[in-house]
């Protein structure tokens, strides 16, 4: 449904996105990752046809960005950084006015709208004026307008800051709820947020892509993994049997009386294998050996670092 190869855009000297390539299937929902100035916010304005590329290509359910801007705005719904709105408008009047630039039908005007207003939960609002929302309510307008034409494609730039938690989760249901049916990608800071979201993660730092991953493989990681084991006998044998194994990077210390150890460790059959076999050996009696999650923080903090040599 999207495709982006070799996307680059200088603002003067600044790289701001680093020829990204990568490629969102239809009705999938990926979330788009990483620190401030990192390129989201560009990536996004190329991909809605807000702003030319330096060079690379980019398509939307077939048709080229820079080729074909009006059938791909089309495909579109985008809510940028800062909502779109006008502050002088009413609510409702601001959906007709969008309504009308999106050329919808006088005679479905009314029933998308009333679809809009309950989707995003603003029907009790639509009679104020737009600037004496509160920012989260003006959020959901925003979202509103993203959605009135029945995009088969939805770009969110951080749609759940400003909400509060309430309205955070329901911004989550209602992303979720797209699933299948629209092509989501929405940038966020808030790792918990593409963990409980998303089909997948694009993490992207200084204008490159760092990693892609499918929410589900984040357990095992690059060429680590982490292991709890837990035994019915622990002492320092164990840990020093453990330390020996070949592929093991790190065993952390455990307390005294404590049964359980994490190891971080290549990731190999052959190296799993090695390190129960040195557990067995100690007849330390082996209860379990179970994957630790590595938590989306943790995995993210350390990419970022990696690339940073720093932090
Ligand atoms: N109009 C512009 N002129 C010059 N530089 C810009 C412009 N817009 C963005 N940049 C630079 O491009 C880089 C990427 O910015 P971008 O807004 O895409 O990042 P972002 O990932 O959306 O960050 P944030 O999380 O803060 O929203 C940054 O270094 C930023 O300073
Ligand atoms: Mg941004």
């Amino acid at each position: 449904m999207i495709e982006v190869r070799d996307l680059t855009k200088k603002y003067g000297d600044r790289v701001a996105v680093d020829s990204i390539s990568f490629s969102v299937k239809q009705g999938e929902i990926l979330g788009f990752l990483g620190q401030n100035g990192a390129g989201k916010t560009t990536t996004m304005k190329i991909l809605t046809c807000f702003m030319s590329a330096s060079s690379g290509t980019a398509s939307v359910a077939g048709f080229d960005v820079f080729e074909h801007p009006f059938e791909v705005k089309k495909k579109i719904g985008y809510l940028p950084e800062t909502p779109p709105v006008y502050p002088e408008l009413l609510v409702e009047e601001y959906l007709s006015f969008v309504s009308d630039l999106r050329g919808i039908p006088r005679d479905q005007k009314r029933k998308k709208m009333d679809a809009v207003l309950e989707r995003c939960q603003i029907g009790d609002v639509r009679g104020r004026l737009i600037g004496n929302l509160s920012k989260g309510y003006k959020q959901r307008v925003g979202l509103a307008q993203a959605l009135i034409h029945d995009p088969e494609v939805l770009i969110l730039d951080e749609p759940t800051v400003g909400l509060d938690p309430k309205q955070v989760s329901e911004a989550r249901n209602l992303i979720k709820a797209m699933r299948s049916e629209r092509t989501v990608i929405y940038s966020t800071h808030i790792l918990s947020e593409v963990a409980a979201t998303c089909d997948r993660i694009i993490i992207i730092d200084r204008g490159k892509i760092v990693a892609q991953e499918a929410i589900t493989s984040l357990g095992v990681t690059g060429a680590t993994t982490k292991t709890e084991i837990v035994v019915q006998r622990m002492d320092d044998a164990v840990v020093n049997a453990l330390k020996g194994v070949r592929g093991v990077k790190s065993v952390q210390p455990f307390e005294n009386g404590n049964k359980r150890l994490i190891v971080e460790s290549e990731s190999s059959e052959a190296v799993m294998s090695d390190i129960s076999q040195a557990v067995v050996g100690q007849k330390a009696g082996l209860i379990r050996m179970s994957p630790v999650q590595l938590a989306l923080e943790e995995y993210y903090l350390d990419l970022i670092r990696g690339k940073r040599g720093e932090v």
